[in-house]
């Protein structure tokens, strides 16, 4: 018999075709959200889920699915799985690492850009119709050359992040709990700075951390007071990382020159006083959204669930070492 499987939401199209091949396959919805109490009554005959970033994964959810065994999970962040309690459980856990981290990367220099050279601004000027011809004080910018980007997290995607940022002959300091070795810092042309002196020294800040207890609001309102007035903050990782609401008075009180945001604390909301700010640029989450990226996340995500029904080990366990 084949195993049963919940998809909370739409694959691509091609690794759909190719999981429901293989497994008894339920699409849980074809909407943005998934109503709790459909994942609730959904997931209970369940063996394998196969789920992404929108789906909170408590111990509810594990507990209406006796006979669940793996819990794959289409995005390299894992904060919204309980993972001690499914790991308790004796539940396997898979991400999709690594065939992200390029995209995202090029997405942070894209955020980067866009702020410092008000790129968002100007086009909505253009649009409106106010371009009246040159200007020697039109959109002044920041340039990058010479500037210190501190990153906060210095795994895949940081340091991905940093080799951008060489070509742009910006200087590089990091923040992360587990401090490289000096020679593989010297190696990548970084230098280590416990977070507090790295929001000090930083003309950007650019925040690449996974979402933990310990790393909620680590971006606190008075770190958003020890910038610099010029700084730059950048977040492509998960918006609980950031005080939203002190970010945004930051942003309008020009205690700092600007932000770029992909994600938000309270996703799909947007705290409505960024918003009004035009020192502030706003993505949907779309820090992953290449077509090769996405792609390569639905078959891997799909791989997963399948080696984990099968009793392999999955090629992307998220483990508690
Ligand atoms: C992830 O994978 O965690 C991203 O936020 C979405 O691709």
């Amino acid at each position: 018999m084949r195993p049963k499987v919940l998809l909370t939401h739409p694959l691509l199209p091609e690794a759909m075709d190719y999981l429901s091949r293989e497994v008894d396959l339920e699409l849980a919805t074809e909407e943005m959200i998934l109503p709790r109490e459909e994942l609730l009554a959904k997931i209970a005959d369940k063996q394998g889920l196969l789920c992404f970033l929108t789906d909170v994964i408590d111990r509810e959810v594990i507990d209406r699915a006796p006979e669940l065994r793996i819990i794959s999970n289409c995005a390299v962040g894992v904060n919204n799985i309980d993972l001690k309690y499914a790991w308790s459980r004796g539940l396997l856990v898979t991400n999709t690492p690594d065939v992200l981290t390029e995209a995202t990367a090029d997405l942070t220099l894209a955020l980067i850009l866009a702020v410092t050279r008000r790129l968002v601004e100007a086009d909505r000027f253009c649009r409106q119709g106010r371009f009246r011809g040159w200007k020697i004080d039109l959109f002044l910018g920041q340039e990058l050359a010479g500037r210190t980007l501190g990153l906060v997290g210095f795994g895949r995607i940081g340091r991905a992040v940093a080799r951008r940022a060489r070509a742009f002959s910006l200087r590089i300091i990091y923040y992360d709990p587990n401090r490289l070795e000096p020679g593989l810092e010297k190696e990548l042309g970084v230098a280590f700075r416990p977070l507090d002196d790295l929001v000090r020294e930083a003309d950007l800040i650019s925040i690449h951390a996974s979402l933990t207890p310990e790393s909620y609001h680590l971006i606190s309102a008075e770190r958003l007071r020890r910038m610099k007035k010029t700084a730059v903050l950048i977040n492509v990782a998960r918006g609980p990382i950031v005080d939203e609401k002190a970010l945004a008075e930051a942003l309008r009180t020009g205690q700092i020159w600007g932000a770029g945001l992909d994600v938000f604390e309270n996703e799909p909301l947007i705290e409505p006083e960024l918003v009004k700010l035009d020192n502030v640029v706003l993505l949907p989450h779309i820090g992953s959204a290449t077509a090769d990226t996405r792609r390569q996340m639905c078959f891997m995500a799909v791989d997963n669930l399948l080696r984990g029904l099968r009793g392999e080990r999955p090629a992307n366990p998220v483990s508690p070492a």
